[in-house]
């Protein structure tokens, strides 16, 4: 039997995976299966091994580390790799921050969440349409990608107001000189206004980038017109940077990138390159409202994933990597926009900022065409390169490699790519 077998045999449909691959070993940016089969991997265990698979610094580190402590405790002691890789992430995005570590993306929103409504005392939360947060009760309710998130799982957290995310692909709005329609601004003040009275709004929280959406990056002016809404509100102002963090972007967090800060973001996924940790990192001030004891956790800042992400982040700085991450993605795109040349009619937009890149695949009439990216991305597989689909209608296929992802990769997966359009 292979693996995929006796995994459903013991496992629920809704374990199901998106493909029946079994992997015996990782190594860079290919996987290799029980049959005997080398893969490119283009999905990054969904956009984790931001290295690559077992990147050997990465081994090294947490094999180090669990030479002396596997698990400390963070409510009982203090340990280095914990403290360090603290100190490094405060330095590393601005030094007026502090944060708190948990383990995945879906406990470090819900942490976020908890800290807004401890820190303003309020209770409603504005999230975004298209949007993916988790899979936790609170984190299923501010998704708004997808009904089957949340069906049968209602009623959900209450206070909740969904906001709609400015796709200037497909607006619906007017949209003079390529800037951002008035209405995905205005839209605040009539929530405001209908809704929500402001005062009672303790969080807008929303994807720098929306990842299980459609990749789809907001205009920069929107995001600031966010930013000043939230100042003039006293509302927190979370990005959840879980799939966008850790150098997917070119820079560290993507807020970085865009060049609007947030009082407080999530980092999970790529942050331990495998080993599960995340981080809710905020203001000082905010941050430092919270009480001992209003929120916590067993697990959370695991010394060997500690180490994992200290290794990581040496990697990135002697390699150069959110420099080469930024020229390499742009290269990546430059590749997507020539097949979109030969197949105007397919591919709708090429998009993204740095390694996180996608395309968005539709029929006549710009329609979305979600069987089209259904079969690239099995014919893909078939080809050994293992993509995978996004966006509410699945028409997007996106691009996740490693952020040092060779150039011949790169040049392998798009002549893959060609191959499986035609
Ligand atoms: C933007 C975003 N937020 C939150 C999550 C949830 O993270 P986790 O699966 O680690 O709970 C994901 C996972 O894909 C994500 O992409």
């Amino acid at each position: 039997m292979t693996l995929a077998e006796r995994c459903q045999k013991v496992m629920p449909p809704m374990a199901l995976r998106a493909t029946n691959l079994g992997i015996t070993k990782g190594s860079g940016a290919y996987l290799y299966t029980e049959d005997g089969r080398k893969i490119l991997d283009f999905g990054s265990g969904i956009a984790v091994c931001n290295l690559g698979h077992n990147h050997e610094r990465v081994v090294e580190a947490a094999k180090k580390q669990m030479d002396s402590l596997i698990h400390g405790c963070h409510n009982l002691v203090y340990y280095e790799p914990y403290v360090k890789l603290a100190e490094e992430l405060v330095a590393r995005t601005g030094g007026n921050k502090m944060l708190y570590f948990s383990n995945s993306g879906a406990e470090a929103n819900e942490g976020a969440l908890k800290l807004a409504k401890y820190h303003t005392r309020r209770p409603a939360i504005i999230s975004f349409t298209n949007s993916f947060h988790g899979r936790t009760i609170a984190c299923a309710s501010i998704t708004g990608s997808n009904a089957g998130y949340r069906k049968y799982y209602e009623p959900l957290l209450p206070s909740v107001y969904f906001a709609e995310y400015p796709n200037l692909f497909r607006t619906p709005y007017k949209m003079v000189d390529g800037k951002c329609p008035r209405e995905y601004m205005d839209q605040f003040d009539v929530m405001f206004h209908k809704l929500v009275d402001p005062s009672m709004v303790a969080a807008i929280i929303l994807e720098p980038i929306q990842g299980e959406g459609g990749y789809i990056v907001p205009p920069v002016e929107w995001l600031q017109h966010v930013r000043k809404v939230c100042d003039e509100h006293g509302i927190m102002m979370i990005f959840d940077e879980v799939q966008t963090g850790f150098g997917r972007t070119g820079e560290l967090y993507a807020y970085q990138t865009l060049g609007v800060e947030p009082d407080i973001f999530t980092t999970a996924k790529a942050l331990g390159s495998g080993f599960p940790i995340s981080a809710v990192i905020g203001k000082k001030e905010v941050m430092e409202s919270w009480a001992r004891g209003a929120h916590g956790g067993t697990f959370g800042g695991n010394p060997v994933s500690c180490a994992a992400s200290l290794a990581t982040l040496e990697v990135i700085d002697e390699e150069n990597l959110l420099d080469y991450c930024k020229k390499t993605g742009q290269y990546f795109r430059d590749e997507l926009t020539k097949l979109q040349a030969e197949f105007p009619d397919r591919i709708g937009e090429v998009r993204g900022v740095g390694m996180m890149n996608a395309i968005e695949l539709v029929g006549e009439g710009n329609v979305p065409d979600a069987a089209f990216a259904t079969q690239v991305s099995n014919k893909a597989l078939e080809e050994n390169l293992l993509l995978l689909t996004c966006g509410v209608d699945k028409n997007i296929v996106r691009f996740i490699p490693p952020i040092n992802v060779k150039k011949e990769e790169i040049d392998e997966a798009i002549g893959i790519l060609r191959k499986v359009m035609k």
